[in-house]
């Protein structure tokens, strides 16, 4: 059975634009409630913890220093289904490729700069809200 618990970030592109509001507005009359909420500003080290699964990957350290640009907003999000539910309304990883209607057709410039993260599994939403909430 799938959990009703997602994590979403509103990513520095998209907060220095200002769609936080925009996006968050989406996000509520999807039916996601919000759990918990923070404004961000991670530094290298807590970057690299966070993204530790793509370490090997080409993009990893870009993808450090672009979410370290700025303020984001981490977000705890509860629905029925939320991480399947949730990755639909943003959409595809690029841009280019995702829907039309979603979250990141509408607002994310590039595969990097996509606007908003939402959790692959219930196991990572949980590693995540468990990152970002967890005292
Ligand atoms: P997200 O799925 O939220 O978390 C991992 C991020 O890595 C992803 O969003 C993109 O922002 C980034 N990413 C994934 N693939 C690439 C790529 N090929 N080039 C640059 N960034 C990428």
């Amino acid at each position: 059975m799938s959990g009703n618990k997602t994590f979403t970030i509103i990513k520095p592109d998209a907060f220095r634009a200002s769609y936080t509001g925009p996006i968050i507005e989406i996000i509520e009359h999807a039916g996601f409630s919000i759990k918990n909420m923070r404004l961000v500003e991670m530094d290298n080290k807590m970057a690299s913890r966070f993204y530790s699964v793509h370490k090997e990957r080409p993009f990893f350290s870009r993808l450090c220093k672009y979410m370290c640009s700025g303020p984001i907003i981490v977000i705890e999000l509860e629905k029925e289904n939320a991480v399947s539910d949730f990755r639909k309304l943003i959409g595809s990883t690029n841009p280019e490729e995702a829907e039309e209607g979603t979250i990141r057709k509408k607002y994310a410039s590039s595969i990097e700069a996509n606007a908003i993260h939402g959790s692959d599994s219930d196991e990572n939403a949980q590693i995540e809200i468990d990152f970002f909430f967890k005292n």
